[in-house]
């Protein structure tokens, strides 16, 4: 199986659907299948009940899930994403920056923007879903944004090379905010919209 065709054969689902159909407590277990060993918190974020499913439940982030059916017959979490709107700090950003992103104002203190607050696949699945996972995301973004308008995306990557990249390289083409400096945890990229 191709990855493409690894990524066709997975449900996605968004967890605002999960929580109208499903106990919470059943919603909660389902959510606990996601294992991700390589970053704690993208797996803390679905495992917490006061994350995933309690911002879900406020309307401050939107989560999308994608499952698998094992052999035994049970769904999997094998990759997620969550976005929402973020209102971005411009202190320390140079003017360049400020008035390329807020389209008008070089001075402006808060940007309105999309955030994609989560990213990833589970430790346990070998397909290359990465890149579907972030298309997917982006075009819900862009949706949004067609209607309401917005000018880019951000979002804190890890701070590892092969992270960085995988948002630098085409089609991507997400811009570094921050300087890159190794004691970091992580660095602010954005996606211009337009
Ligand atoms: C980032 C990610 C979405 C890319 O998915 P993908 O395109 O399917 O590609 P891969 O999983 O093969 O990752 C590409 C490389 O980055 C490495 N990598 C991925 N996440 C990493 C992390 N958090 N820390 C260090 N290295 C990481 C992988 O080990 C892999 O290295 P390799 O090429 O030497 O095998 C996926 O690797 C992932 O979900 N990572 C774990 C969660 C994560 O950290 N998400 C990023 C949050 S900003």
């Amino acid at each position: 199986m191709t990855d493409e065709e690894y990524y066709q054969s997975l449900e996605l689902t968004q967890l605002t659907t999960l929580l109208k159909d499903y106990e919470e407590v059943k919603v909660l277990k389902l959510l606990e299948t996601f294992t991700c060993s390589i970053n704690e918190d993208l797996q803390n974020f679905l495992h917490n009940k006061n994350k995933a499913i309690r911002l879900e439940k406020s309307h401050v982030t939107r989560t999308y899930l994608y499952t698998a059916i094992t052999e035994n017959n049970n769904p999997v979490i094998v990759g997620y994403f969550t976005i929402s709107l973020k209102v971005l700090e411009t202190n320390g950003l140079s003017k360049s920056i400020i008035k390329k992103l807020d389209g008008i104002d070089k001075a402006r203190k808060h940007i309105p923007c999309y955030l994609i607050a989560q990213l990833g696949k589970s430790t346990n699945c070998s397909s290359k879903i990465g890149q579907f996972m972030l298309d997917e995301s982006i075009e819900t973004i862009k949706e949004t944004n067609s209607i309401i308008g917005g000018r880019f995306i951000i979002l804190d990557s890890v701070n590892q090379e092969k992270v960085i990249s995988f948002y630098e390289k085409e089609p991507n083409s997400f811009i570094l905010l921050d300087e890159k400096d190794k004691s970091k945890e992580n660095l602010k990229m954005y996606y211009p919209l337009i």
